[in-house]
């Protein structure tokens, strides 16, 4: 099948009417769908699919004669709240169409093949990033996992029964023989742009955090309570966003408030509380340390004049993830077209997590014109994503082929 084809039949699930983004959260109905249009797409093929109790899916070309570790690719089918259409699903979508191109050309792989599905990959149903692939490497545990809550209250286990999946967290056996992991990606800045190159090679990803800024304050009148006599969250939240943002600018780094809570959320009452979640990066460990460090400081400084309270809760830090050097410079060169370039990213990924479990991991990053990614504007060039395809075909042909070492 055409990655056309593929892609289609994709385009229309969970895509919002009026944003034109997508809702594809983890073990709701378009996601749900997602993952069964995976498994059609296996069958198709001939996969053998194996699922672990996590509700992540791998479907394995096995070849005859083909043995010893397998040559994992794919990505998610998760998307953020209004997201675009690339961001996981072109993995997926680019791993059947390269399957189909290696054997159109009558490639018969030495090492199994794998395709991975990989669920809840943005933690937006449930604010942990990459959980499916941080529980089997055990980089969550099952009893972090068993207390995750999405919005609604709803706990995890729950959700996953209410899909009609058995839940049975923990690291399972879907990575036992795999030696080697691939995912492609849609890049989410704008370096292969600057470039000219339609495909790239991660060469790392920065260090990640995310954090929960609880502000507590008194509940009063909008009209009565004089300006001088408020103990106002909001107010808080507001000057710490915006020492925030200043600090991040300082030091070259990122640091973004993108969701907030109101208690009470009414316009005519100052809040008792605002809740509001910081997504940092930073390009080593230490600097996120820093600039943490720094945005607490001057919360708590600000805290003390409006006569608030802040506590700072770190729901998740990923530390830098260097990928494999050898594999990076091996899928990258060699190529009639010249190299293809190696770039950082400051997004995260499943491929950090294996990497960072010890699997030797590369990803390939396909043009993004505008760089625009977790927004309905997200997009690829459909002549990019074709040569994204064939550049992965190529990655598997290399690493699954006669001779492939590991
Ligand atoms: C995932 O895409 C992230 O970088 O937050
Ligand atoms: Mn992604
Ligand atoms: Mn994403």
């Amino acid at each position: 099948m055409t990655f056309e084809q593929l892609w289609r039949d994709l385009d229309p699930i969970g895509r919002s009417a009026s944003s034109g983004g997508y809702f594809r959260q983890p073990f709701g109905s378009a996601e749900r769908e997602c993952h069964a249009w995976f498994l059609e797409q296996c069958a198709t093929r001939g996969l053998e699919v194996e699922s672990d109790g996590n509700g992540n899916t791998i479907g394995w070309w096995r070849a005859a004669s083909a043995g010893g570790p397998g040559v994992l690719t794919g990505s998610h089918l998760d998307s953020v709240l209004d997201g675009g259409a690339y961001d996981g699903p072109l993995g997926v979508v680019s791993s059947f169409a390269a399957i189909d191109h290696l054997r159109d050309r009558g490639f018969v792989p030495a090492r199994p093949i794998g395709i991975g599905a990989f669920v809840e990959e943005e933690g937006s149903r449930f604010g942990l990033a990459c959980l499916g692939s941080r529980l089997m490497t055990g980089a969550t545990t099952p009893e972090q996992a068993r207390e995750l809550r999405d919005r609604a209250g709803v706990p995890l286990l729950d959700a996953m029964s209410a899909a009609g999946l058995e839940p049975e967290l923990g690291t399972g056996h879907l990575l036992e023989n795999v030696g080697v992991f691939v995912e492609l990606h849609v890049e989410q800045g704008r370096d292969l742009v600057d470039r000219g190159a339609a495909v790239g090679v991660a060469s790392e990803i920065w260090p990640h955090g995310r954090y929960r800024f609880d502000f507590t304050g008194e509940a009063n009148h909008a009209g009565t309570t004089r300006m001088e006599d408020r103990h106002d969250p909001m107010l808080t939240y507001a000057m710490t966003a915006l020492a925030a943002n200043k600090q991040a600018r300082l030091s070259g780094e990122r640091a973004t408030f993108g969701r907030i809570e109101a208690v009470p959320n009414g316009t005519n009452a100052v809040p008792s509380r605002v809740t509001a979640w910081l997504d940092a990066r930073c390009a080593t460990d230490d600097s996120l340390a820093a600039l943490m460090a720094e945005i607490e400081r001057m919360g708590h400084d600000r805290a003390g004049l409006d006569g608030t309270v802040l506590a700072v809760t770190a729901e998740s830090v990923s530390g830098a993830v260097h990928f494999d050097d050898d594999l990076a410079r091996r899928l990258a060169t060699g190529h009639a077209v010249g190299d293809w370039p190696i770039i950082p990213t400051q997004a995260g990924h499943d491929a950090g997590v294996l990497s960072a479990a010890g699997i030797p991991t590369a990803m390939l990053f396909v043009r993004n014109p505008t760089g625009v990614s977790h927004s309905p504007a997200e997009f690829a060039e459909t002549a990019d994503c074709l040569v994204g395809v064939e550049a992965l075909a190529t990655t598997l042909e290399r690493l699954a082929g006669e001779g492939a070492a590991g």
